[in-house]
């Protein structure tokens, strides 16, 4: 039994009862009550800058900054008060004296602080009638632009990589109307976490180069998913625009990434975007129709046993149906540089640079450096990017099936191709280091002819004479529930949004 101590108060006329220790701001948010903030964030160590937060605590004669007040047994809190909203607004003119009101070229612009809460609670003009200040916008290194006059110093970038980086690079630089964020002599923000800085900044001063006029924030669509680049399995949002991926963002998970991302994962998003693409069924170098390209696929997979090439970045479901048609096989990663994030416990950029090793291990699956080097008369390659493989073993093979995103090199002529989509334009299940399963979601349609992954090989498991009877990813999911013991009692409604971990799944890389 936990003694953790509980408190009851009330907010804006809400009763709630909160832990011990609790902030007013955070208890207000299980009260609906979203309290304005700039210099808080639940990630980082509590500063008390800004003053966006005040609220007005009944018998206490100051306004309170709720971030940094923690609750009392009974205490009444109240935020739209006159004197609070008076006060809050005062703060936002002082934060919007020397601001360029630039809205119209910032790229944080649809989704800035201090435009929502200037539109909330602010004033509708300015008083100020003076020259504004102006700096110059500075390269911080990596992927940042700070932009020095959209600045409004709540130092959530300077804790973020003080205390979580555990990188000291970025400080407040003099002080009053001239203080800016300043690099410290010999660092800039190079470092393999350091672009969270840019979603942690509230308003447009910290600018992701990569994204910089791509695109504005209300024409984008968003996708919940999970990143591909490292078997970390972080979760994300990817975004798109004309249905091309744009920018990758995390997306809070606390089992996993808390609220961030590495740079290397943020930024490897153009390869789903690519068009040179496999986009038609292919039978002995000339275009097919699925069922052509099947049926041919079929009939080899018949007349013997397929040596059996498997992709670490395809999904859980296409790797069982893989299995069901043609049985467990090889699998090779590409590996990298690790790279933990040293204030977060258990999040690193891992050297395994592919989503779903251990997904292929707990489905059989095994490792190898050239997993083509043993290959057979019939060959079955099925991964989303197979252009890495070593394919000079393939000249003795009488059939090669090549199920892929673009077309590997060094196949022979009477290879038969079957198109798939990439993780971004299907819907499936990636299981992490960890063991943890989570779900990602289709975000841009298949190229061409491509079909989901799991949709391929169902077809080619039903060609090849067995069980490919599957209507969509959450049917094979089912499927594979029940017969692979890692998954045993899941379904995509326990998954979640979040993942659920894996029966019997360790740390395995
Ligand atoms: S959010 Fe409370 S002082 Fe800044």
């Amino acid at each position: 039994m936990s003694d953790q101590k509980f408190v009851n108060l009330t907010i804006e006329g809400r009763q709630v009862s909160v832990p011990e220790g609790t902030t007013i701001l955070e208890a207000a948010k299980t009260a609906g009550v979203l309290i304005p903030h700039y210099c808080y964030h639940s990630g980082l160590k509590i500063a008390g800058v800004c003053r966006m937060c005040l609220v007005e605590v009944e018998k206490q004669p100051k306004l309170a900054p709720s971030c940094a007040t923690t609750v009392a047994e009974g205490q009444v809190v109240n935020v739209y008060t006159q004197k609070a909203l008076d006060a809050r607004k005062g703060v936002l003119e002082l934060l919007l004296i020397n601001h360029p009101l630039d809205c119209p070229i910032c790229d944080q612009a649809g989704e800035c602080e201090l435009q929502d809460y200037t539109f909330q609670e602010g004033r509708a003009d300015s008083r100020y009638r003076e020259p504004k200040r102006f700096n110059p916008a500075e390269d911080f290194g990596g992927d940042v632009l700070y932009v020095t006059n959209r600045c409004i110093l709540c130092t959530r970038c300077v804790r973020y990589m003080g205390d979580v980086a555990g990188d000291r690079a970025l400080c407040v630089e003099e002080r009053g109307d001239r203080a800016h964020i300043g690099i410290a002599p010999d660092h800039d923000l190079s470092h393999p976490w350091a672009a969270n800085v840019v979603d942690l900044c509230p308003v447009g001063a910290l600018v992701s180069k990569d994204f910089l006029n791509k695109a504005r924030a209300w024409e984008l669509d968003r996708t919940a998913s999970v990143c591909p680049n490292c078997s970390q399995g972080c979760n994300i949002t990817l975004e798109t625009r004309d249905e091309a991926v744009v920018r990758m963002k995390p997306r809070s998970n606390d089992a996993v990434n808390h609220f961030y991302l590495c740079d290397e994962g943020r930024l490897n998003y153009q390869w789903i975007n690519r068009d040179d693409r496999l986009e038609t069924p292919m039978v002995t170098g000339k275009p097919a129709s699925w069922d052509a390209a099947l049926a041919a696929a079929g009939a080899a997979l018949k007349g013997g046993s397929a040596h059996v090439v498997a992709g670490a970045s395809l999904s859980n479901e296409a790797l069982w149906l893989l299995k069901q048609a043609a049985g467990v096989g090889k699998f090779r990663v590409a590996k990298g540089g690790e790279a933990p994030l040293p204030g977060v416990k258990d999040l690193a950029l891992r050297a395994d640079r592919a989503a779903n090793a251990t997904g292929a291990e707990l489905m059989g699956f095994s490792r190898a450096d050239n997993p083509l080097a043993t290959a057979g008369k019939i060959v079955l390659i099925a991964g989303d990017d197979c252009t890495d493989l070593d394919t000079s073993a393939l000249a003795g093979a009488s059939t090669v099936i090549a199920i892929c995103t673009v077309i590997p090199k060094g196949l022979p002529a009477n290879s038969i191709l079957l198109p798939i989509a990439n993780f971004a334009e299907e819907e499936g299940t990636f299981t992490n280091l960890r063991g943890r399963v989570q779900r990602f979601l289709q975000a841009r349609p298949a190229q061409g002819l491509a079909r989901p992954s799991w949709m391929a090989l169902a077809g080619l498991a039903a060609a090849a004479g067995k069980n490919g009877a599957f209507l969509s990813a959450e049917a094979v999911f089912i499927a594979m529930a029940k017969t692979e013991s890692a998954f045993n009692g899941m379904s995509y409604d326990s998954v979640g949004l979040k993942g659920q971990m894996a029966a019997g799944a360790g740390v395995t890389a």
